[in-house]
């Protein structure tokens, strides 16, 4: 398969850019032309960010088709022997797997057999909860087969978490594996999922895979054996589970973020432009070439796993590299091993994970066989410029260009980034918006900057194939979220400066988003989960600077009473783990006897910023504030802790 719409110099660029705002609807039409349909859309476009119904969106309107033909069906008759998927277990002495096309075509089909056993229909939700294994792709791609919407759930979140996710989106299945390995750790899914499943009504029936062989509970009539399934469907000798034929805007999969406000919200993503859009950008942002091995180390319960190890790779007919482990696990050179092992040539990773390694040495580095690398890719949050230097010197050996990609859960795929060989590089920029994107910066009055040269809010103004179509169930709050702040545009959460020949620089969120460890959580979420526990009357949360996550998490709590400090701050960090997830656990807890509010009743976010950073000075305007001494009393606190 060769990429006919594939970038190969800036000139190119430039010229499909422009295309791409002049005549976006020709310009996408000619992309989608590559892929496989059962019938072809009869208009491109049509679309409202600002009306009563907005945002709506529709691409490819009535074309017809089936992810997963494209992402397998059209391979076999050129590449069914060539690796889809590789998969390197947690252990490194254990064997790692290869999946063909043919071999992953053959399994994808089974397992949407045993959906369709397990009475799973077109637009039933499913939701997956397993750990880094070829399965669970599997499961995913036999969902979109039989046009079931999958909601994977990150194996980091708790029991409260995936309950709240489940009934959400009202799933009636849920596939997961009796366990997971993540470093020296065997993580009891199956558990966990049992411990949801008390508030879970709609579920009608659990698929288990062996993967650690912990005991489990098998409730009667409720679940079942993943391997039993599977022997069913070869009595019934293993019929082509043919695929659905779906519309282009059929929902593919709702994946869960958070926001500044309430609980996470079910990100919608539908078929045709989404698998049109990860394809595009996964084959341009990495200039990837027919044969090569690619490694994202992402999880796949977020959405770099769904676009850049799953939909964008398989659908261009790569080989994807999958690792079910942690960076730091046997050792800190375990990345470079798999790359060594497996003769990776672009690796795709997050900026956490490079701070975390470099902070254990060079010695991890030594001595590994590097060689393949011929791209190197980041993110998740903004890469420091440390951790760029130490990756295109250390990792890429000042060869390989580092692509810093910029882009959400909600955008389906990278918006703004450098292409590989292409855009010249800068570090800490994620630099140009790609072919279809337009972006804004807008400023404190709610206007679009119309200078090149801009500082403020980056919305986008034009609709993109990847982008999401709603929040689950609540098309009322994703209006609210992301298009009433800028009537007529996507608001993306995030602050941007603007350079004079166009390069972006993201500067991070400007809500109350967190981004820890390249994990998004609001800051809203974490103190709910404090309040919840018996002794605490309230609690603000902020980000501070962290030297390995990016962001830590500092909580500001008042409670009834405190006889051990050290308990009562352990009692909270349990109670936010099961409430969330261990994700979520505050870095740093300090107990206060109030918060500094203004004469209406706000917690000054701003100054508790400030103190959680250590800064105690230079508050800024506290003329609002209904008792100053609070945050005498708070600054005394901060500095008796540390
Ligand atoms: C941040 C992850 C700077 C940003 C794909 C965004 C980044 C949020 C970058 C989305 C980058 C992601 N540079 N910031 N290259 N990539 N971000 O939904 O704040 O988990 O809004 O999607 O991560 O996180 P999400």
């Amino acid at each position: 398969m060769s990429y006919p719409y594939q970038i190969r110099t800036f000139e190119d660029y430039q010229k499909a850019y422009q295309k791409s705002v002049e005549n976006p609807e020709e310009f996408w039409a000619e992309i989608a032309a590559h892929f496989t349909w059962h019938k072809k859309w009869d208009r491109v476009l049509e679309w409202d960010f600002k009306g009563p119904g907005a945002p709506i969106v529709k691409w490819f309107i009535n074309g017809k088709l089936n992810i997963t033909e494209n992402c397998l069906d059209r391979h076999l008759p050129f590449r069914g022997q060539q690796p889809a998927i590789i998969w390197e277990p947690n252990d490194p002495e254990e064997h790692y797997r290869v999946l063909t096309y043919q071999q992953l075509y053959d399994k994808v089909c089974q397992f949407a057999q045993v959906l369709k056993n397990n009475g799973v229909k077109k637009g039933d939700r499913v939701c997956i909860y397993m750990g880094m294994i070829p399965e669970l792709p599997i499961a995913m791609l036999a969902c979109a087969r039989i046009g079931a919407i999958h909601s994977v759930v990150f194996g980091g979140f708790s029991a409260q978490s995936i309950a709240d996710r489940i009934n959400d989106a009202q799933c009636s299945v849920v596939i997961t594996c009796d366990g997971a390995f993540r470093g020296n750790k065997d993580v009891p899914l199956k558990s966990i999922v049992d411990d949801a499943l008390v508030q879970c009504p709609t579920v009608k029936r659990v698929i288990v895979y062996t993967r650690t062989r912990t005991p489990v509970s098998m409730i009667k009539g409720r679940d079942v054996w993943w391997e039993d399934e599977l022997k069913i469907v070869e009595t019934q000798g293993n019929p082509k589970c043919p695929a659905e034929v779906m519309d282009a805007e059929d929902p593919l999969y709702i994946l869960y973020t958070s926001g500044s406000t309430g609980k996470p919200k079910g990100v919608l993503h539908t078929t045709a432009g989404y698998m049109i859009y990860t394809n595009y950008t996964f084959v341009n942002v990495f200039n990837y070439q027919p044969g090569e091995i690619y490694f994202c180390t992402a999880d796949i319960g977020w959405v770099t796993g769904h676009s850049y190890i799953l939909y964008g790779p398989l659908s261009a007919g790569a080989t994807t590299l999958m690792f079910e482990g942690i960076p730091t696990w046997p050792d800190a050179g375990r990345f470079w091993d798999i790359v060594g092992k497996h003769r990776v040539n672009i690796l795709y990773t997050a900026p956490t994970a490079i701070r975390s390694l470099m902070a254990h040495g060079l010695d991890f580095v030594k001595n590994k066989k590097l060689d393949t690398l011929r791209v190197l890719g980041s993110v998740g949050e903004p890469i420091n410029e440390e951790a760029w230097q130490w990756f295109y010197e250390h990792i890429g050996k000042k060869r390989c260009p580092i692509v810093d990609t910029w882009w959400q859960t909600e955008t389906g795929g990278i918006m703004i980034s450098p292409i590989a060989t292409v855009t010249p590089m800068r570090p800490s920029y994620a630099t140009l918006p790609l072919p279809g994107v337009q972006p804004a910066v807008m400023d404190e009055k709610g206007q679009e900057i119309p200078t090149t040269e801009a500082t403020g809010n980056l919305c986008i103004k034009f609709p993109w194939p990847g982008m999401f179509r709603t929040t689950w169930g609540d098309h009322e709050r994703c209006r609210k979220t992301y298009f009433d702040p800028y009537p007529g545009y996507y608001f993306t959460g995030d602050g941007c400066i603007r350079e004079k020949d166009g390069y972006y620089r993201i500067t991070g969120r400007v809500d109350d988003v967190l981004n820890v460890s390249g994990h998004r959580i609001g800051t809203a979420e974490i103190e709910n989960a404090i309040n919840m526990h018996s002794d605490v009357v309230e609690s603000a949360v902020v980000g501070f600077p962290h030297p390995i996550k990016g962001q830590g998490i500092y909580a500001f709590v008042i409670c009834t009473h405190l006889d051990d400090p050290e308990l009562t701050r352990k009692d909270i960090l349990e109670t936010v783990s099961r409430v969330i997830g261990p994700i979520a656990k505050p870095d740093k807890i300090q107990f206060v006897k109030n918060l500094p509010k203004t004469r209406s009743g706000k917690i000054m976010r701003r100054i508790l910023r400030k103190i959680a950073e250590g800064e105690m000075e230079n508050f800024g305007d506290t003329t609002s504030l209904l008792d100053p001494s609070v945050v005498e009393e708070i600054k005394q606190g901060r500095l008796a802790m540390s």
